[in-house]
């Protein structure tokens, strides 16, 4: 049995019959081929899926694509503006914060969730806000730094 599902991947209005089992990061993979979106676990645990649903960051390997339905979803190919990069992933490419990058889409997406709630973190609450995300590269410094950069790059445009 199928059902409709309804709603907005980074500013656009999408609408498919699914399969109600069907996870919210195949739907993004797979039905719309947004393949941004990284599986590294398919146990909640390393946040290589997160995206933006409703502003808040979710991993999408744990939500139905249909407990999506009428919402808005924002995945790392939704993030920058207008050609311009967001400020998180501006931080990454200036302080070289990632190695293999699959990883990089969901701690970029967790990041800005972070500073879209705080925008003057400390280290501490960085740390602590990205805790959810497993970079098996970095060693995470680097990543701190570029959410640092972001924060306040975010302030100055303020
Ligand atoms: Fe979703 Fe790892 S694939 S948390
Ligand atoms: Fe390789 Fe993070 S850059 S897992």
């Amino acid at each position: 049995m199928k059902t409709t599902v309804r709603l907005r991947v980074n500013g656009v209005e999408r609408s498919h019959q699914i399969e109600p089992r069907l996870l919210l990061v195949h739907y993004l993979r797979d039905i719309l081929g947004l393949t941004g979106t990284h599986i590294g676990c398919d146990t909640s645990t390393c946040g290589a899926c997160t995206v933006l649903l409703n502003g808040q960051a979710v991993k999408s390997c744990t939500v139905f694509a249909v407990q999506a339905d009428g919402a808005e979803v924002t995945t790392i190919e939704g993030l920058a503006r207008n050609g311009e990069l967001h400020p998180v992933q501006e931080g990454f490419w200036e302080h070289h914060a990632l190695q293999c990058g699959y990883c990089t889409p969901g701690m970029i997406i967790a990041a800005a969730q972070l500073l879209a709630r705080n925008p003057s973190p400390t280290e501490d609450e960085i740390r602590h806000g990205l805790e959810g995300n497993l970079c098996r590269c970095t060693g995470y410094q680097h990543i701190v730094e570029a959410v640092q950069y972001a924060a306040q790059k975010m302030r100055e445009r303020k």
